[in-house]
């Protein structure tokens, strides 16, 4: 090869290598920037969601995006981050699966100029959080309580009823928000008899689920049951999650709830997983709140944009969570509490899920 044939053959290939980088990384991705998705777990179907969702429209604006799923395991979190800080992402996106773990990553971050969005759940004890994009908890703990008042006749002056208390995972911020959200209805009719706690735990110390088991809620109702109600009847279980409802469901199936002769109690849960709609569909759990998750993906990709371009993201509350340094700006988003009578135009209508996938005719 002469001269000029090489300097065109060299010509040609780097041509060739910038087209594949930019097919690699999406059309506009290098001019838009570098996103780094932290979720926690895999093993609950609405966190698969959140980051199928946020992935799609990052993408869709032209970000590059790397996800990210830690399996509960703050080791691997932490080890998740600091791998996307070597990367060079340009802004975090973090649900913590342990809020109280990641001042030291943050901190890191921070260093290298990348500013961190808390998703969903609030990251504590850190200044370096830009916002926080979550539904309003407190919202979703009065939800599930105020449909338990409801359906029992509380208002009305009925009972004595039985209930017991399920709290979410003690490390979650969130689950003392849907606690004390759940307790501001339910305390008064504890305190004045009309709701019986028989076991008497009624502290989250006593009722929390670490990580949100659901095995572990079902043996804690296992101990309940046999504990308490042998001649007792269960009325009403607070449960926060889904995955901690179904749980709980299989252990009263498993001493003869769910018959005509005794029916399931009044069950709580969050997320509208598919698993729990179906319950719902087929007359089991009760109730759930619904968080559209395409709604709070939506938000975070809003927050990234305006932090990105240098302007300030629309935020709706800026005093409710102090995460122990300082209040951390947050948008929170509107949950639905959502039973038989309006799955169909909740969920269905809203396109979440199909008729087919939750069992509907
Ligand atoms: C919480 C979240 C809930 C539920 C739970 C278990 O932080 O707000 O919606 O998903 O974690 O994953």
């Amino acid at each position: 090869m002469n001269k000029g044939a090489v300097m065109l053959w060299l010509l040609a290939m780097t041509l060739l290598l910038s087209a594949c980088n930019l097919a690699e990384s999406g059309p506009g991705s290098r001019e838009k920037g570098y996103v780094g998705i932290s979720m926690p777990t895999k093993s609950s179907a609405r966190w698969v969601a959140d980051g199928e969702n946020m992935v799609r429209l990052f993408q869709e604006q032209g970000y590059k995006t790397d996800l990210q799923y830690a399996e509960d395991v703050v080791e691997n979190q932490i080890s998740q981050i600091e791998n996307m800080i070597t990367k060079g992402v340009d802004v975090m996106v973090i649900a913590s699966v342990d809020g109280n773990t990641l001042t030291d990553v943050i901190q890191k971050a921070h260093d290298q100029g990348i500013q961190v969005i808390s998703y969903d759940r609030l990251i504590r004890n850190t200044p370096y959080l830009t916002y926080y994009a979550t539904f309003d908890n407190f919202k979703v703990g009065v939800q599930q309580a105020s449909y338990i008042e409801q359906r029992l006749g509380l208002k009305e002056g009925k009972g004595p009823f039985n209930i017991e208390l399920f709290g979410g995972s003690p490390d979650d911020n969130n689950a003392y928000f849907f606690f004390d959200g759940a307790m501001s209805v339910l305390q008064p009719y504890i305190d004045e008899g009309k709701l019986v706690v028989r076991s008497q735990q009624t502290t989250m110390a006593q009722i929390a689920t670490l990580r949100w088991d659901g095995a572990l809620a079902q043996s804690r109702m296992d101990n309940l049951l046999s504990a308490y109600y042998s001649t007792e009847r269960v009325d009403a279980v607070l449960s926060p999650y889904d995955g901690i409802s179904i749980g709980i469901i299989s252990s009263l199936k498993g001493v003869g709830y769910g018959s005509n002769a005794k029916p399931l109690p009044i069950i709580t849960g969050q997320d509208a997983e598919l698993s729990s709609i179906k319950s719902i569909v087929a007359g089991e759990q009760t109730q759930t709140v619904f968080k559209d998750t395409r709604k709070l993906a939506e938000k975070t990709v809003e927050m990234a944009n305006s932090i990105l371009q240098g302007q300030q993201a629309e935020v709706n509350d800026t005093e409710s969570y102090n995460n122990g340094i300082e209040v951390v700006p947050a948008y929170l988003l509107d949950p639905i509490s959502v039973d038989q009578s309006n799955v169909e135009k909740d969920i269905v209508e809203s396109g979440y899920y199909t008729r087919e996938e939750i069992g509907l005719k």
